[in-house]
């Protein structure tokens, strides 16, 4: 199951963000023209709240399963102390669970906002914010691709 997941992990990235950028530009147009807040942006979110809860799913499998990870347990002390393995155990999975959970929290104010400009605003924040904490945090010394 590693030999499929970390691939489409590794994959799943690029197509976070992908998503990610597209959203907020959208949110960003939405912004700045006042325009009205339409099916596709609605759509655009929804896609990006999906793609961000595969990954987020398909990294939570991971950590359970890596033998990176779980090699790691195993020596705690020295892992904690040692900035990679830290990074891998702590640090970019709590990262990243933030990031989906200011992701899901836009989402939610967004389509409880009443006023067109207004869920274009939140979509705008909430999402920036989510994807810079996911680029701070993704392993960028990883392969590009991986199959
Ligand atoms: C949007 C969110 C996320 C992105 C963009 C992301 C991205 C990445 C990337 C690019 C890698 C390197 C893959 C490789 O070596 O080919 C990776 C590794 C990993 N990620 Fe994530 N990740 C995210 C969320 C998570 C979450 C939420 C968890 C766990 C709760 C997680 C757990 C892991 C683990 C354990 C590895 C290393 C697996 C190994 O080397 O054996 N990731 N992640």
């Amino acid at each position: 199951m590693y030999e499929i997941l970390l691939p489409a992990h590794n994959l799943l990235r690029w197509v976070f963000l992908a998503v990610a950028l597209y959203t907020i530009f959208r949110a960003l147009q939405g912004t700045r023209n006042q325009s009205p807040f339409g099916k596709d942006d609605n759509f655009a979110g929804a896609i990006f709240l999906a793609t961000t809860h595969i990954q987020l799913l398909v990294g939570l499998i991971l950590w359970f399963i890596s033998n990176h990870v779980q090699t790691a347990i195993a020596d705690m002390a020295t892992s904690m102390h040692n900035p990679e393995t830290r990074k891998l155990l702590i640090e970019h999975p709590l990262t990243m669970i933030i990031a989906v959970v200011i992701i899901q929290v836009g989402r939610i104010k967004s389509k409880k906002a009443y006023a067109d400009l207004d869920k274009h605003k939140r979509c705008l924040w909430y999402y920036s914010i989510g994807l810079i904490l996911v680029l701070s945090r993704i392993p960028w010394g990883a392969p590009m691709f991986r199959v």
